[in-house]
């Protein structure tokens, strides 16, 4: 059953662009978008992207906006806390190392991680879009165990196969791959076809 309700979380890993070109094509889609950000999150948004405000419009332009809720990080009685949410996956884009840890500790400090952990038992799609290089041992462990808790580790690393010609493309590329592993339908540029003359 599809609900057409994704649940993103925004923390503080460089790669804010990716986060909303996200929220733009799934809002395009016509889903609904349910957002929660985390203090770092929001000075990512400012640093890379110079959102002053968390609001649906400045986080998504357009009609689109309209399909976007914000959760504020530190209400554990929103909505996306409960496991009774009914939703179709969440993906934390781009997500810190810290927050990453938090989840596979089972530590539920903010929305984000509290979302986040209900999402994986109540075995709903969890993607973690991690932004960091190089990584440590202590990263590979946390990748290790929330993969083996159900979640998928999709690494912020857009691919160059289809050549692309702008900082949009690879975007476009990034927010493609995890709109395919959310279940969206999209016609962006994302898929390798090998060709004879290449
Ligand atoms: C400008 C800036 C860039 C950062 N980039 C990253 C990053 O790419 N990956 C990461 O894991 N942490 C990064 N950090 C550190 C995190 O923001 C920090 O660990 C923070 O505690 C994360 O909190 P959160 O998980 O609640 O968002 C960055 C911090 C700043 C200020």
């Amino acid at each position: 059953m599809r609900h057409n309700k994704i649940v993103v979380g925004i923390t503080g890993a460089s790669g804010a662009p990716y986060a909303l070109r996200l929220m733009r094509h799934l809002t395009d889609a016509g889903i609904e978008v349910h957002v929660a950000i985390s203090a770092l999150g929001r000075r990512l948004l400012f640093d890379e992207s110079d959102i002053r405000r968390c609001e649906p419009e400045t986080l998504v332009e357009g009609d689109g906006c309209s399909l976007v809720t914000i959760h504020n990080d530190n209400d554990m009685g929103a909505t996306i806390a409960s496991g009774s949410f009914l939703h179709d996956g969440m993906v934390i884009v781009p997500c810190s190392s810290n927050t990453m840890a938090s989840i596979s500790a089972g530590i539920t400090t903010s929305l984000v991680h509290r979302a986040a952990a209900v999402s994986l038992k109540e075995g709903r799609r969890l993607i973690i879009a991690h932004r960091e290089s190089p990584l440590g041992r202590i990263d590979l462990m946390n990748m290790d165990r929330l993969a083996q808790a159900g979640a998928v580790i999709a690494p912020l690393s857009p691919g160059f196969y289809m050549r692309p010609e702008s900082i949009d493309d690879l975007l476009d590329f990034m927010a493609g791959r995890l709109m395919d592993l959310l279940g969206v339908e999209h016609d962006l540029a994302t898929r390798w076809e090998s060709s004879p003359t290449r």
